[in-house]
């Protein structure tokens, strides 16, 4: 069992969004870390830059996890990203081979998107106050409508369905192992997790960037979590997210 993570649940049927619930009780003295925030089913599911979050009623995990890593500062906030990505992944390895995390914090298996991670956070002076990770994990989904690039469900990949509870159980097991790493200040374990799952990395491949395309490989993440590609002209380019295409 997840010693912090899902040790207490809140279950909606239908919610506008699990982030937007979870954004709105972090904080409050009774909720605790790790508090999980479950639906169904989402009318206004979120996803990152301002996009939807495509999800059938009862068919995927929808979740947003509630933490305190007030030990982490600002700058390192992409330790958490790291973390909950890891754990998503080897929740989804335990069903299907070639997972792999596309930078900065989506969950792919081959070219296919099987989960999105949202993460919101509170900055308290130089620390982080709550931050809360929602997950988008498609399970047993089996067709996709809208114009998300290459979505893919576990169900999909296996050719069977499999029950939502076990997949969420093992996903709080999963992101409760890594963030206890974190909280152990296991900087470097996790960092070498993080690209040895890193989709791409070391392989050369073409990337858009404002100077227009180009061909590099993925040579590091920093500190920070930008993405760092070497192209083949031996220049090494750093980028934010939505910097850089990857094509
Ligand atoms: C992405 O665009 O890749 C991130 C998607 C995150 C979707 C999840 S579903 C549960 C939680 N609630 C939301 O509204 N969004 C996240």
């Amino acid at each position: 069992m997840a010693e912090i993570i899902g040790r207490k649940i809140i279950k909606f049927d239908g919610i506008d969004s699990t982030n937007n619930y979870a954004t709105k009780i972090a904080g409050n003295s009774e909720v605790f870390e790790g508090t999980m925030v479950l639906a169904n089913e989402q009318f206004s599911g979120r996803g990152q830059i301002n996009n939807t979050w495509e999800s059938e009623p009862g068919a995927n995990v929808l979740a947003s996890i509630i933490f305190y890593p007030e030990f982490l500062p600002v700058h390192y906030q992409f330790m958490l990203s790291k973390v909950v990505s890891l754990g998503v992944a080897n929740c989804v390895s335990t069903y299907v081979e070639e997972v792999k995390v596309k930078w900065p914090n989506d969950i792919y298996v081959g070219n296919q998107k099987v989960a999105g991670i949202l993460i919101e956070n509170s900055i308290m002076g130089m620390n982080i106050g709550w931050s809360v990770a929602g997950i988008g994990l498609n399970v047993n989904q089996m067709m996709f409508q809208g114009n998300a690039p290459n979505p893919v469900s576990i169900a999909m990949l296996l050719g069977n369905k499999i029950p939502l509870t076990e997949v969420v159980s093992r996903l709080c097991r999963c992101i409760d192992k890594w963030y206890a790493k974190l909280k152990n200040n296991e900087v470097s374990t996790i960092n070498q997790a993080y690209l040895e799952h890193l989709y791409r990395f070391g392989i050369e491949s073409d990337y858009r960037d404002k100077e227009g395309v180009f061909r590099g490989k993925i040579c590091a993440i920093n500190k920070i979590g930008q993405l760092q590609i070497e192209k083949t002209n031996g220049v090494i380019g750093t980028y934010h997210f939505k910097e850089v295409i990857f094509l």
